[in-house]
């Protein structure tokens, strides 16, 4: 990070984001923390960023128009994360303040996880772990932990972006079938056939989401999409809560309307009830919104916003400026 000024004051969201201990911050530059274990909501994040050049923030944090007005100082907010549905966008262009991403680096580590759901919804790992560690492996029975196969199977992936296309590639290597459904014409690769929305969800095994969270994403997926996927499905969403109708979810697991789900991201995070519905049925695997949770991609996502701070507060485009939302 060579060019941001000598004095500038960088407040961060979070502590130990992962890379942060070796990144060349200028000398001069004055870090900004929360407390050891604080997780400052939108006010303490206002308190945390005033006087502050910029603000490095993850997916839980809301940044919206009081904080911006708060603090005429800003001239960045660096996201460490590619979805950025958790800033006013319009409110940081009308205060002039930019905001930065960090596309791709994580597309590997997210659509390695979306693949993990995959196996373990359509295999039904967590039920077979749980009797496991139990002490519950009794003699052979045939009918056990009875899956699906994956291979074979045909893999729809609906948002067929940066992560889209990683799950397609994983899909292939898997012996399945790839159908991909997206906004905009993607360029043929080889791999995914582009079909539309229902001809995806009626064709398709297993179903990924990998769409951004946008007017138009929201409630994407719902008791009637789910019946287009069907009772041998397998629904596996990485994308934004929000985007899956999660009681439509349940009622189609619940009815063996749907074979089995997997999902990393939830319309409130976090889960914190243990007696929320959604971390007990048999067929929802239930992550805590890790896609992108590896040493190497956090680091690289780390230093990828740093270096937008660094081009904003040098004066010049950061390489990772958000692109304007549509739909
Ligand atoms: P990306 O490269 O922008 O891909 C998103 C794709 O979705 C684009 O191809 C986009 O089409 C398409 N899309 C947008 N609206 C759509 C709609 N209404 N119907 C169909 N397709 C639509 O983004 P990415 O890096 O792959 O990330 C996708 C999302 O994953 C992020 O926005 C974030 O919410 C989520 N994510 C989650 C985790 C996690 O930890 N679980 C980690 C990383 C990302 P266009 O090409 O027309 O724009
Ligand atoms: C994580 O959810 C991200 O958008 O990077």
């Amino acid at each position: 990070m060579a060019s941001a000024t000598p004095s500038a004051r960088i407040a961060f969201s979070r502590r130990g984001f992962p890379g942060l201990e070796r990144a060349a911050l200028p000398d001069g530059t004055e870090v900004v923390l929360p407390a050891e274990g604080e997780s400052p909501d939108a006010e303490g994040l206002i308190a945390l960023s005033a006087d502050c050049d910029a603000l490095v923030i993850s997916t839980p944090d809301q940044v919206g128009e009081a904080l911006f007005a708060a603090n005429p100082r800003l001239e960045v907010v660096a996201l460490v994360a590619v979805g950025f549905d958790n800033v006013d966008l319009d409110a940081a262009r009308a205060h002039g303040v930019a905001v930065t991403h960090t596309p791709g680096v994580l597309a590997d580590a997210t659509a390695d996880l979306a693949f993990a759901l995959i196996l373990m919804a359509r295999r039904v790992l967590v039920p077979a772990v749980d009797a496991t560690r139990a002490g519950e492996w009794g003699a052979f029975d045939p009918r056990a932990f009875l899956g699906l196969d994956v291979a074979g199977a045909t893999l729809g992936i609906v948002g067929y972006g940066d992560i889209g296309a990683a799950v397609g590639r994983r899909g292939a290597g898997f012996g399945m079938t790839v159908l991909q459904h997206s906004r905009s014409p993607k360029p043929a690769d080889g791999i995914a056939e582009a079909v539309g929305l229902d001809e995806l969800l009626q064709r398709s095994d297993v179903v990924s989401l990998n769409v951004p969270r946008t007017p138009e994403t929201e409630g994407l997926i719902g008791a009637r999409e789910l019946d287009l996927i069907g009772p041998r499905g397998t629904l596996v969403s990485t994308a934004r809560g929000g985007v899956v109708d999660e009681d439509a979810l349940l009622a189609a697991l619940r009815e063996g309307r749907l074979h089995s789900a997997g999902l990393d991201v939830f319309a409130a995070e976090p889960l914190r009830d243990p007696a929320d519905p959604l971390l007990h049925e048999p067929r929802l695997v239930c992550l805590p919104h890790i896609g992108s949770a590896t040493v190497e991609t956090r680091t690289a996502m780390t230093h990828m916003a740093l270096r937008n701070v660094a081009a904003v507060l040098g004066g010049e485009a950061p390489p990772n400026l958000v692109p304007p939302l549509r739909g």
